[in-house]
Protein backbone atom coordinates (compact mmCIF):
# COMPACT_ATOMS: atom_id res chain seq x y z
CA UNK A 1 0.00 0.00 0.00
CA UNK A 2 2.90 2.44 -0.12
CA UNK A 3 1.36 3.30 -3.68
CA UNK A 4 -1.47 5.77 -2.01
CA UNK A 5 -0.43 8.91 -0.09
CA UNK A 6 -0.85 8.13 3.72
CA UNK A 7 -3.42 10.22 4.13
CA UNK A 8 -5.73 8.21 2.07
CA UNK A 9 -5.50 4.92 4.26
CA UNK A 10 -5.59 5.34 8.19
CA UNK A 11 -3.53 3.89 10.87
CA UNK A 12 -6.27 1.68 11.84
CA UNK A 13 -6.40 -0.42 8.18
CA UNK A 14 -3.19 0.19 8.00
CA UNK A 15 -2.83 -1.99 11.17
CA UNK A 16 -5.41 -4.15 9.79
CA UNK A 17 -3.39 -4.70 6.61
CA UNK A 18 -0.34 -5.63 8.79
CA UNK A 19 -2.06 -8.46 10.83
CA UNK A 20 -1.28 -12.08 9.52
CA UNK A 21 -4.91 -12.93 7.99
CA UNK A 22 -6.49 -15.72 9.49
CA UNK A 23 -9.78 -17.11 9.32
CA UNK A 24 -12.30 -17.75 12.49
CA UNK A 25 -13.00 -21.18 13.45
CA UNK A 26 -14.78 -21.86 16.73
CA UNK A 27 -12.63 -18.88 19.16
CA UNK A 28 -9.40 -19.98 17.15
CA UNK A 29 -8.04 -17.93 14.40
CA UNK A 30 -6.25 -20.11 12.05
CA UNK A 31 -4.30 -20.98 8.58
CA UNK A 32 -6.06 -23.72 6.39
CA UNK A 33 -5.16 -27.25 7.00
CA UNK A 34 -3.46 -27.58 4.18
CA UNK A 35 -1.19 -24.66 4.39
CA UNK A 36 -2.73 -23.26 1.02
CA UNK A 37 -3.25 -19.22 0.90
CA UNK A 38 -4.86 -16.90 -1.87
CA UNK A 39 -3.42 -13.44 -2.73
CA UNK A 40 -5.65 -10.03 -2.43
CA UNK A 41 -5.49 -7.96 -5.52
CA UNK A 42 -6.42 -4.07 -5.12
CA UNK A 43 -8.21 -3.74 -8.32
CA UNK A 44 -7.00 -0.45 -9.22
CA UNK A 45 -3.58 -1.71 -9.62
CA UNK A 46 -3.81 -5.52 -10.24
CA UNK A 47 -1.25 -5.79 -7.57
CA UNK A 48 -1.13 -7.94 -4.57
CA UNK A 49 -1.61 -6.41 -0.89
CA UNK A 50 -2.61 -9.06 1.45
CA UNK A 51 -3.07 -13.17 1.85
CA UNK A 52 -5.67 -14.97 3.54
CA UNK A 53 -5.80 -18.39 3.79
CA UNK A 54 -7.48 -20.54 1.02
CA UNK A 55 -9.44 -22.85 3.22
CA UNK A 56 -10.63 -26.20 1.61
CA UNK A 57 -13.58 -28.91 2.62
CA UNK A 58 -11.43 -29.84 5.66
CA UNK A 59 -11.60 -26.27 7.13
CA UNK A 60 -15.28 -26.26 6.10
CA UNK A 61 -15.41 -29.53 8.53
CA UNK A 62 -13.96 -27.89 11.43
CA UNK A 63 -16.02 -24.59 11.46
CA UNK A 64 -19.58 -26.82 10.50
CA UNK A 65 -18.24 -28.84 13.73
CA UNK A 66 -17.61 -25.12 15.49
CA UNK A 67 -21.03 -23.95 14.52
CA UNK A 68 -22.65 -27.38 15.46
CA UNK A 69 -21.12 -27.49 18.99
CA UNK A 70 -22.41 -23.42 19.13
CA UNK A 71 -25.78 -23.85 18.20
CA UNK A 72 -26.25 -27.29 20.63
CA UNK A 73 -24.13 -26.56 24.09
CA UNK A 74 -23.14 -23.74 25.42
CA UNK A 75 -24.65 -20.20 25.78
CA UNK A 76 -25.92 -19.61 23.24
CA UNK A 77 -28.77 -22.29 22.66
CA UNK A 78 -29.66 -20.73 26.45
CA UNK A 79 -29.58 -16.95 25.12
CA UNK A 80 -32.87 -15.24 25.86
CA UNK A 81 -33.68 -13.10 22.83
CA UNK A 82 -33.70 -9.93 24.38
CA UNK A 83 -29.83 -10.84 24.76
CA UNK A 84 -29.31 -11.72 21.09
CA UNK A 85 -31.09 -8.39 20.17
CA UNK A 86 -28.33 -6.94 22.45
CA UNK A 87 -25.72 -8.53 21.31
CA UNK A 88 -26.27 -7.47 17.33
CA UNK A 89 -27.18 -4.02 18.53
CA UNK A 90 -23.59 -3.98 20.13
CA UNK A 91 -22.09 -5.70 17.03
CA UNK A 92 -23.69 -3.02 14.89
CA UNK A 93 -22.39 -0.05 17.36
CA UNK A 94 -18.91 -1.61 16.60
CA UNK A 95 -19.03 -1.76 13.15
CA UNK A 96 -19.83 1.91 13.12
CA UNK A 97 -17.41 3.02 15.41
CA UNK A 98 -14.95 1.57 12.52
CA UNK A 99 -16.89 2.21 9.71
CA UNK A 100 -14.00 4.60 8.15
CA UNK A 101 -11.89 1.67 8.71
CA UNK A 102 -14.40 -0.99 6.89
CA UNK A 103 -14.71 1.62 4.16
CA UNK A 104 -11.34 1.85 3.49
CA UNK A 105 -10.49 -2.03 3.75
CA UNK A 106 -13.60 -2.31 1.31
CA UNK A 107 -12.50 0.18 -1.17
CA UNK A 108 -9.27 -1.54 -1.23
CA UNK A 109 -10.21 -4.94 -1.51
CA UNK A 110 -13.40 -3.98 -4.04
CA UNK A 111 -12.09 -0.96 -5.63
CA UNK A 112 -15.36 0.64 -5.05
CA UNK A 113 -15.03 4.34 -4.22
CA UNK A 114 -14.35 4.90 -0.70
CA UNK A 115 -17.02 7.38 -0.26
CA UNK A 116 -20.04 5.04 -1.10
CA UNK A 117 -18.31 1.84 0.65
CA UNK A 118 -18.72 4.91 4.10
CA UNK A 119 -22.14 6.26 3.13
CA UNK A 120 -23.56 3.23 1.39
CA UNK A 121 -22.62 0.25 2.57
CA UNK A 122 -20.94 0.47 5.88
CA UNK A 123 -24.21 2.73 6.26
CA UNK A 124 -26.31 0.36 5.33
CA UNK A 125 -25.02 -2.56 6.96
CA UNK A 126 -25.19 -0.64 10.85
CA UNK A 127 -29.08 0.06 9.73
CA UNK A 128 -29.23 -3.28 8.65
CA UNK A 129 -27.91 -4.98 11.68
CA UNK A 130 -30.16 -2.94 14.05
CA UNK A 131 -32.74 -3.54 12.11
CA UNK A 132 -32.47 -7.21 12.69
CA UNK A 133 -31.99 -7.09 15.91
CA UNK A 134 -35.22 -6.12 17.02
CA UNK A 135 -36.59 -8.96 15.40
CA UNK A 136 -34.89 -11.13 18.08
CA UNK A 137 -37.95 -10.42 20.70
CA UNK A 138 -40.43 -10.63 18.00
CA UNK A 139 -40.58 -14.21 16.06
CA UNK A 140 -43.69 -15.26 17.00
CA UNK A 141 -46.04 -18.19 17.01
CA UNK A 142 -49.60 -18.68 16.68
CA UNK A 143 -52.27 -20.37 18.67
CA UNK A 144 -54.97 -22.59 16.76
CA UNK A 145 -58.54 -23.91 18.17
CA UNK A 146 -58.24 -27.56 16.57
CA UNK A 147 -61.15 -29.54 15.48
CA UNK A 148 -60.39 -33.25 15.12
CA UNK A 149 -63.12 -35.56 14.41
CA UNK A 150 -62.26 -38.76 16.24
CA UNK A 151 -61.11 -37.13 19.50
CA UNK A 152 -64.41 -35.41 20.24
CA UNK A 153 -64.45 -36.26 24.35
CA UNK A 154 -61.04 -34.75 24.54
CA UNK A 155 -59.89 -31.07 24.63
CA UNK A 156 -57.30 -30.21 22.29
CA UNK A 157 -54.87 -27.26 21.74
CA UNK A 158 -52.59 -26.16 19.13
CA UNK A 159 -50.31 -23.80 18.60
CA UNK A 160 -46.88 -23.20 16.64
CA UNK A 161 -42.94 -22.29 17.48
CA UNK A 162 -40.77 -20.48 15.28
CA UNK A 163 -37.48 -22.58 15.97
CA UNK A 164 -33.73 -21.24 14.79
CA UNK A 165 -33.01 -23.40 11.31
CA UNK A 166 -29.83 -24.96 13.07
CA UNK A 167 -26.49 -24.47 11.56
CA UNK A 168 -26.60 -21.76 8.40
CA UNK A 169 -24.09 -21.68 5.34
CA UNK A 170 -23.52 -18.31 3.47
CA UNK A 171 -21.75 -17.74 0.66
CA UNK A 172 -21.71 -14.64 -0.80
CA UNK A 173 -20.15 -12.55 -4.14
CA UNK A 174 -18.01 -9.65 -4.47
CA UNK A 175 -19.50 -6.93 -5.22
CA UNK A 176 -20.68 -5.62 -1.61
CA UNK A 177 -18.78 -7.84 0.42
CA UNK A 178 -19.63 -6.42 3.76
CA UNK A 179 -23.16 -6.15 3.13
CA UNK A 180 -23.86 -9.41 1.80
CA UNK A 181 -22.06 -11.05 4.56
CA UNK A 182 -24.91 -8.19 7.09
CA UNK A 183 -27.66 -9.51 5.21
CA UNK A 184 -26.95 -13.28 6.12
CA UNK A 185 -25.24 -12.89 9.10
CA UNK A 186 -28.59 -10.46 10.76
CA UNK A 187 -31.05 -12.76 10.09
CA UNK A 188 -29.17 -16.08 11.40
CA UNK A 189 -27.97 -14.26 14.38
CA UNK A 190 -30.94 -13.11 15.47
CA UNK A 191 -33.01 -15.59 15.23
CA UNK A 192 -30.68 -17.88 16.93
CA UNK A 193 -29.01 -20.20 14.32
CA UNK A 194 -25.17 -20.41 14.26
CA UNK A 195 -22.80 -20.12 10.96
CA UNK A 196 -20.36 -20.29 8.55
CA UNK A 197 -19.52 -17.73 6.48
CA UNK A 198 -17.58 -18.17 3.55
CA UNK A 199 -16.49 -14.45 1.49
CA UNK A 200 -15.44 -14.46 -2.20
CA UNK A 201 -12.32 -15.27 -2.82
CA UNK A 202 -11.85 -11.37 -4.63
CA UNK A 203 -12.97 -9.65 -1.53
CA UNK A 204 -12.07 -11.84 1.88
CA UNK A 205 -10.85 -8.48 4.41
CA UNK A 206 -13.79 -7.13 4.85
CA UNK A 207 -15.73 -10.57 6.19
CA UNK A 208 -12.44 -11.11 8.55
CA UNK A 209 -12.58 -7.84 9.83
CA UNK A 210 -16.16 -8.46 10.68
CA UNK A 211 -15.42 -11.95 12.73
CA UNK A 212 -12.76 -9.92 15.15
CA UNK A 213 -16.03 -7.16 16.13
CA UNK A 214 -18.21 -9.89 16.42
CA UNK A 215 -15.84 -11.40 18.87
CA UNK A 216 -15.23 -7.95 20.29
CA UNK A 217 -19.03 -7.84 20.49
CA UNK A 218 -19.33 -11.21 22.94
CA UNK A 219 -20.86 -13.51 20.71
CA UNK A 220 -19.88 -17.02 21.91
CA UNK A 221 -17.08 -19.24 20.34
CA UNK A 222 -18.73 -20.74 17.06
CA UNK A 223 -21.82 -18.81 16.65
CA UNK A 224 -19.62 -16.63 13.67
CA UNK A 225 -17.40 -18.46 11.73
CA UNK A 226 -15.37 -17.01 8.78
CA UNK A 227 -13.68 -19.74 6.08
CA UNK A 228 -12.00 -18.05 3.31
CA UNK A 229 -11.04 -19.61 -0.01
CA UNK A 230 -12.33 -20.60 -3.28
CA UNK A 231 -15.80 -21.38 -4.50
CA UNK A 232 -15.33 -24.68 -6.12
CA UNK A 233 -13.21 -26.01 -2.94
CA UNK A 234 -14.53 -24.21 0.00
CA UNK A 235 -17.51 -22.77 -1.67
CA UNK A 236 -18.90 -26.40 -3.18
CA UNK A 237 -17.65 -27.75 0.51
CA UNK A 238 -20.25 -25.90 2.31
CA UNK A 239 -22.62 -26.30 0.03
CA UNK A 240 -23.09 -29.85 0.00
CA UNK A 241 -22.21 -30.03 3.41
CA UNK A 242 -24.64 -32.87 5.42
CA UNK A 243 -23.99 -31.19 8.79
CA UNK A 244 -25.57 -27.40 7.70
CA UNK A 245 -29.26 -27.20 7.93
CA UNK A 246 -29.54 -24.23 5.44
CA UNK A 247 -27.14 -22.65 2.95
CA UNK A 248 -27.77 -18.94 1.88
CA UNK A 249 -26.14 -17.72 -1.54
CA UNK A 250 -25.86 -14.46 -3.43
CA UNK A 251 -24.01 -14.82 -6.57
CA UNK A 252 -24.43 -15.66 -10.30
CA UNK A 253 -27.26 -17.61 -11.72
CA UNK A 254 -25.12 -20.48 -13.00
CA UNK A 255 -23.91 -21.04 -9.65
CA UNK A 256 -26.73 -20.63 -7.93
CA UNK A 257 -28.16 -23.39 -9.76
CA UNK A 258 -24.96 -25.57 -8.36
CA UNK A 259 -25.60 -24.55 -5.06
CA UNK A 260 -29.37 -24.90 -5.53
CA UNK A 261 -28.85 -28.95 -6.52
CA UNK A 262 -26.37 -29.49 -3.96
CA UNK A 263 -28.45 -28.47 -1.34
CA UNK A 264 -31.32 -30.81 -2.33
CA UNK A 265 -29.42 -33.71 -2.11
CA UNK A 266 -29.51 -32.99 1.81
CA UNK A 267 -32.80 -31.17 1.53
CA UNK A 268 -30.94 -28.48 3.14
CA UNK A 269 -33.23 -25.67 3.15
CA UNK A 270 -31.18 -22.80 0.49
CA UNK A 271 -32.18 -19.35 -0.27
CA UNK A 272 -30.52 -17.73 -3.34
CA UNK A 273 -30.18 -14.35 -4.64
CA UNK A 274 -29.01 -14.54 -8.26
CA UNK A 275 -28.44 -12.29 -11.39
CA UNK A 276 -30.90 -9.65 -12.63
CA UNK A 277 -31.11 -7.56 -16.38
CA UNK A 278 -33.10 -5.60 -14.81
CA UNK A 279 -35.44 -2.73 -17.44
CA UNK A 280 -35.56 0.84 -16.34
CA UNK A 281 -38.49 2.48 -18.02
CA UNK A 282 -38.73 5.76 -18.76
CA UNK A 283 -42.72 7.00 -19.76
CA UNK A 284 -43.25 9.70 -22.20
CA UNK A 285 -44.30 12.21 -19.52
CA UNK A 286 -40.61 11.99 -17.63
CA UNK A 287 -38.70 14.83 -17.76
CA UNK A 288 -35.63 13.73 -19.66
CA UNK A 289 -33.12 15.64 -17.20
CA UNK A 290 -34.55 13.54 -14.39
CA UNK A 291 -34.59 10.22 -16.30
CA UNK A 292 -31.07 10.31 -17.34
CA UNK A 293 -29.59 11.01 -14.11
CA UNK A 294 -31.81 8.36 -12.74
CA UNK A 295 -30.17 5.78 -15.50
CA UNK A 296 -27.26 6.80 -14.97
CA UNK A 297 -27.34 5.95 -11.65
CA UNK A 298 -28.89 3.22 -12.04
CA UNK A 299 -26.28 1.53 -13.99
CA UNK A 300 -22.86 3.28 -12.98
CA UNK A 301 -23.60 2.95 -9.01
CA UNK A 302 -20.80 0.31 -7.95
CA UNK A 303 -19.34 0.49 -11.55
CA UNK A 304 -22.31 -1.38 -12.68
CA UNK A 305 -21.47 -4.42 -10.43
CA UNK A 306 -24.92 -4.26 -8.87
CA UNK A 307 -27.81 -7.51 -9.38
CA UNK A 308 -29.93 -5.04 -9.46
CA UNK A 309 -28.47 -2.46 -12.30
CA UNK A 310 -30.57 -0.91 -14.30
CA UNK A 311 -28.73 -2.27 -17.80
CA UNK A 312 -31.62 -2.27 -20.31
CA UNK A 313 -33.00 1.42 -20.46
CA UNK A 314 -35.99 1.52 -22.45
CA UNK A 315 -36.93 5.54 -23.04
CA UNK A 316 -40.15 6.47 -25.46
CA UNK A 317 -39.31 7.31 -28.78
CA UNK A 318 -40.30 10.75 -27.68
CA UNK A 319 -37.90 11.31 -25.14
CA UNK A 320 -35.12 8.85 -26.39
CA UNK A 321 -32.24 11.32 -28.23
CA UNK A 322 -32.92 13.73 -25.12
CA UNK A 323 -32.53 10.88 -22.43
CA UNK A 324 -29.18 9.21 -24.15
CA UNK A 325 -27.88 12.57 -24.86
CA UNK A 326 -27.87 13.00 -20.98
CA UNK A 327 -26.95 10.10 -20.06
CA UNK A 328 -24.11 9.67 -22.54
CA UNK A 329 -22.83 13.59 -20.66
CA UNK A 330 -23.09 12.26 -17.07
CA UNK A 331 -21.06 8.76 -18.49
CA UNK A 332 -18.42 10.92 -19.79
CA UNK A 333 -17.92 13.62 -17.23
CA UNK A 334 -17.67 10.53 -13.97
CA UNK A 335 -14.56 10.80 -12.64
CA UNK A 336 -12.54 7.09 -13.04
CA UNK A 337 -9.94 6.06 -10.31
CA UNK A 338 -8.96 3.65 -7.23
CA UNK A 339 -11.74 3.47 -4.67
CA UNK A 340 -9.37 4.64 -1.98
CA UNK A 341 -9.03 8.28 -3.69
CA UNK A 342 -12.49 10.04 -1.91
CA UNK A 343 -12.48 11.88 -5.34
CA UNK A 344 -13.32 8.64 -7.53
CA UNK A 345 -16.74 8.51 -8.43
CA UNK A 346 -15.82 5.19 -10.64
CA UNK A 347 -13.27 3.01 -9.64
CA UNK A 348 -12.24 -0.40 -11.29
CA UNK A 349 -13.72 -3.63 -11.58
CA UNK A 350 -13.31 -6.03 -9.11
CA UNK A 351 -10.96 -8.58 -11.35
CA UNK A 352 -9.16 -8.51 -14.50
CA UNK A 353 -11.67 -11.95 -15.22
CA UNK A 354 -14.59 -9.54 -14.79
CA UNK A 355 -12.86 -6.66 -16.70
CA UNK A 356 -11.96 -9.08 -19.99
CA UNK A 357 -15.46 -10.23 -19.76
CA UNK A 358 -17.45 -6.79 -19.28
CA UNK A 359 -14.87 -5.49 -22.20
CA UNK A 360 -16.20 -8.48 -24.02
CA UNK A 361 -19.70 -7.87 -23.85
CA UNK A 362 -19.03 -4.20 -25.33
CA UNK A 363 -16.99 -5.87 -28.49
CA UNK A 364 -19.97 -8.64 -28.93
CA UNK A 365 -22.38 -5.53 -29.14
CA UNK A 366 -20.49 -3.49 -31.46
CA UNK A 367 -20.13 -6.50 -33.89
CA UNK A 368 -23.43 -7.28 -33.45
CA UNK A 369 -24.19 -3.43 -34.80
CA UNK A 370 -24.88 -1.29 -31.56
CA UNK A 371 -22.78 2.04 -31.36
CA UNK A 372 -21.13 3.56 -28.24
CA UNK A 373 -22.67 6.61 -27.78
CA UNK A 374 -20.04 7.25 -24.94
CA UNK A 375 -17.36 4.64 -23.33
CA UNK A 376 -16.88 1.58 -24.94
CA UNK A 377 -13.41 0.32 -23.77
CA UNK A 378 -11.14 0.21 -21.27
CA UNK A 379 -9.68 3.29 -19.36
CA UNK A 380 -6.85 3.83 -16.97
CA UNK A 381 -3.66 2.89 -17.55
CA UNK A 382 -3.27 0.02 -14.99
CA UNK A 383 -5.74 -1.87 -13.13
CA UNK A 384 -9.68 -2.98 -14.04
CA UNK A 385 -11.29 0.27 -15.31
CA UNK A 386 -13.93 0.13 -18.00
CA UNK A 387 -15.31 3.12 -18.62
CA UNK A 388 -19.19 4.28 -18.39
CA UNK A 389 -20.58 2.87 -21.68
CA UNK A 390 -24.00 3.60 -23.39
CA UNK A 391 -24.72 1.67 -26.12
CA UNK A 392 -27.78 2.76 -28.70
CA UNK A 393 -28.29 1.42 -32.08
CA UNK A 394 -29.17 -1.80 -30.25
CA UNK A 395 -32.38 -4.69 -30.71
CA UNK A 396 -34.05 -7.19 -28.46
CA UNK A 397 -31.83 -10.47 -29.15
CA UNK A 398 -28.20 -8.92 -29.45
CA UNK A 399 -25.99 -10.84 -26.62
CA UNK A 400 -25.89 -7.34 -24.37
CA UNK A 401 -29.14 -7.06 -23.99
CA UNK A 402 -29.85 -10.96 -22.97
CA UNK A 403 -27.43 -11.38 -21.06
CA UNK A 404 -25.63 -9.98 -17.29
CA UNK A 405 -22.97 -7.86 -18.17
CA UNK A 406 -22.01 -6.51 -14.54
CA UNK A 407 -20.49 -3.64 -15.56
CA UNK A 408 -20.92 0.04 -16.23
CA UNK A 409 -22.57 -0.78 -19.90
CA UNK A 410 -26.02 0.34 -20.24
CA UNK A 411 -28.26 -0.14 -23.61
CA UNK A 412 -30.40 1.91 -24.42
CA UNK A 413 -33.54 1.15 -26.96
CA UNK A 414 -36.49 3.52 -27.94
CA UNK A 415 -39.93 1.84 -27.71
CA UNK A 416 -43.90 3.22 -28.62
CA UNK A 417 -46.51 2.22 -26.12
CA UNK A 418 -46.51 0.74 -22.72
CA UNK A 419 -47.75 -3.15 -23.85
CA UNK A 420 -44.87 -3.44 -26.13
CA UNK A 421 -42.45 -1.75 -23.34
CA UNK A 422 -44.22 -4.11 -20.83
CA UNK A 423 -43.55 -7.30 -22.91
CA UNK A 424 -40.22 -6.31 -23.97
CA UNK A 425 -39.02 -5.60 -20.16
CA UNK A 426 -40.07 -9.21 -19.38
CA UNK A 427 -38.30 -10.43 -22.00
CA UNK A 428 -36.19 -12.15 -19.93
CA UNK A 429 -34.74 -14.86 -17.75
CA UNK A 430 -34.47 -12.69 -14.69
CA UNK A 431 -36.90 -10.82 -12.81
CA UNK A 432 -35.11 -9.18 -10.01
CA UNK A 433 -35.81 -5.30 -10.05
CA UNK A 434 -37.31 -2.82 -13.04
CA UNK A 435 -37.78 0.59 -12.42
CA UNK A 436 -40.51 3.28 -14.00
CA UNK A 437 -40.08 6.98 -14.28
CA UNK A 438 -42.90 8.68 -14.43
CA UNK A 439 -45.35 10.81 -12.55
CA UNK A 440 -48.65 9.51 -14.20
CA UNK A 441 -50.00 7.64 -11.78
CA UNK A 442 -52.82 6.02 -13.57
CA UNK A 443 -50.19 4.26 -16.05
CA UNK A 444 -47.57 3.75 -13.56
CA UNK A 445 -49.84 1.77 -11.79
CA UNK A 446 -51.08 -0.55 -14.92
CA UNK A 447 -47.80 -0.87 -15.36
CA UNK A 448 -46.50 -2.46 -12.01
CA UNK A 449 -48.72 -5.61 -12.33
CA UNK A 450 -47.44 -6.22 -15.62
CA UNK A 451 -43.82 -6.28 -14.45
CA UNK A 452 -42.11 -9.62 -13.44
CA UNK A 453 -39.83 -8.99 -11.38
CA UNK A 454 -39.14 -9.04 -6.84
CA UNK A 455 -38.85 -5.22 -6.72
CA UNK A 456 -40.18 -2.02 -9.04
CA UNK A 457 -39.25 1.41 -7.99
CA UNK A 458 -40.91 4.36 -9.52
CA UNK A 459 -38.59 7.45 -10.28
CA UNK A 460 -35.90 5.77 -8.58
CA UNK A 461 -33.35 2.68 -8.61
CA UNK A 462 -31.09 0.72 -6.53
CA UNK A 463 -33.12 1.83 -3.25
CA UNK A 464 -33.35 -0.64 -0.73
CA UNK A 465 -35.29 -0.66 2.70
CA UNK A 466 -34.29 -3.21 5.43
CA UNK A 467 -38.32 -3.39 6.00
CA UNK A 468 -38.70 -4.57 2.36
CA UNK A 469 -38.74 -7.92 1.18
CA UNK A 470 -35.49 -8.16 -1.48
CA UNK A 471 -35.29 -11.41 -3.73
CA UNK A 472 -36.16 -12.58 -7.45
CA UNK A 473 -38.79 -14.06 -9.65
CA UNK A 474 -37.69 -16.23 -12.44
CA UNK A 475 -33.94 -17.00 -12.52
CA UNK A 476 -33.23 -14.42 -10.72
CA UNK A 477 -33.81 -16.22 -7.37
CA UNK A 478 -35.73 -18.58 -4.50
CA UNK A 479 -36.72 -16.70 -1.09
CA UNK A 480 -36.78 -13.24 -0.15
CA UNK A 481 -34.31 -11.01 2.03
CA UNK A 482 -34.08 -8.31 4.54
CA UNK A 483 -38.28 -7.11 6.25
CA UNK A 484 -40.19 -9.62 8.42
CA UNK A 485 -39.69 -12.32 5.28
CA UNK A 486 -36.31 -13.16 5.99
CA UNK A 487 -37.34 -14.98 8.86
CA UNK A 488 -38.45 -17.39 7.50
CA UNK A 489 -35.81 -18.28 5.92
CA UNK A 490 -33.64 -19.05 8.75
CA UNK A 491 -36.49 -20.56 11.11
CA UNK A 492 -38.61 -23.81 11.05
CA UNK A 493 -42.28 -23.47 11.71
CA UNK A 494 -43.50 -26.32 14.64
CA UNK A 495 -46.66 -27.21 14.94
CA UNK A 496 -47.63 -28.50 18.55
CA UNK A 497 -50.58 -30.15 19.36
CA UNK A 498 -51.73 -31.19 22.70
CA UNK A 499 -55.03 -33.07 24.40
CA UNK A 500 -55.07 -31.48 28.07
P1 LIG B 1 -19.91 -16.65 -8.55
O1 LIG B 1 -21.36 -16.94 -8.51
O2 LIG B 1 -18.99 -17.70 -9.08
O3 LIG B 1 -19.39 -16.28 -7.05
C1 LIG B 1 -20.22 -15.99 -5.95
C2 LIG B 1 -19.78 -16.80 -4.74
O4 LIG B 1 -19.96 -18.18 -5.02
C3 LIG B 1 -18.31 -16.64 -4.35
O5 LIG B 1 -18.19 -16.67 -2.93
C4 LIG B 1 -17.67 -17.89 -4.93
O6 LIG B 1 -16.50 -18.27 -4.25
C5 LIG B 1 -18.77 -18.90 -4.74
N1 LIG B 1 -18.68 -20.07 -5.63
C6 LIG B 1 -18.15 -20.15 -6.87
N2 LIG B 1 -18.25 -21.40 -7.35
C7 LIG B 1 -18.87 -22.13 -6.39
C8 LIG B 1 -19.29 -23.50 -6.29
N3 LIG B 1 -19.05 -24.37 -7.28
N4 LIG B 1 -19.93 -23.89 -5.19
C9 LIG B 1 -20.18 -23.04 -4.19
N5 LIG B 1 -19.80 -21.74 -4.21
C10 LIG B 1 -19.16 -21.29 -5.30
O7 LIG B 1 -19.70 -15.30 -9.34
P2 LIG B 1 -18.40 -14.80 -10.13
O8 LIG B 1 -17.78 -15.95 -10.88
O9 LIG B 1 -17.54 -14.09 -9.19
O10 LIG B 1 -19.03 -13.77 -11.16
C11 LIG B 1 -19.53 -14.20 -12.40
C12 LIG B 1 -20.77 -13.44 -12.79
O11 LIG B 1 -21.78 -13.72 -11.84
C13 LIG B 1 -20.67 -11.93 -12.78
O12 LIG B 1 -20.17 -11.44 -13.97
C14 LIG B 1 -22.09 -11.54 -12.58
O13 LIG B 1 -22.77 -11.57 -13.80
C15 LIG B 1 -22.63 -12.61 -11.68
N6 LIG B 1 -22.64 -12.20 -10.26
C16 LIG B 1 -23.81 -11.78 -9.73
C17 LIG B 1 -23.85 -11.34 -8.44
C18 LIG B 1 -25.11 -10.86 -7.83
O14 LIG B 1 -25.08 -10.14 -6.85
N7 LIG B 1 -26.25 -11.23 -8.34
C19 LIG B 1 -22.65 -11.27 -7.60
C20 LIG B 1 -21.47 -11.78 -8.24
C21 LIG B 1 -21.50 -12.21 -9.53
MG1 LIG C 1 -17.56 -18.02 -10.65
Amino acid sequence: MTLYPDQLISPATRAFLARPKRMLIGAEWSAAVSGETLAVLDPATGQAFATVPAGGAADIDRAVAAARRAFESGEWPKMRPVDRERLLLKFADLIEANAQELAEIEALDNGKPVMMARHVDVALVVDFLRYMAGWATKIEGSTMDVSVPLMRDRELFGFTRREPVGVVGAIIPWNFPLLMAAWKVGPALTSGCTMVLKPAEETPLTALRFAELALEAGYPAGVLNVVTGHGDTAGAALASHKGIEKVAFTGSTEIGKLVGKAAIDNMTRVSLELGGKSPVIVLDDADPAMAAAGAAQAIFFNQGQVCTAGSRLFIHKSRFEKVVEGLSGIAASMKLGPGIDPSTQIGPLVSAVQQQRVLGYIESGLAEGARAATGGGAGGEAGYFVKPTVLVNAHDAMKVVREEIFGPVVVAMPYEDLDEVAHRANDTPYGLAASIWSNDLTRVHRLIPKIKAGTVWVNCHNILDNAMPFGGYKQSGIGREMGRAVLDMYTESKSVIMAL
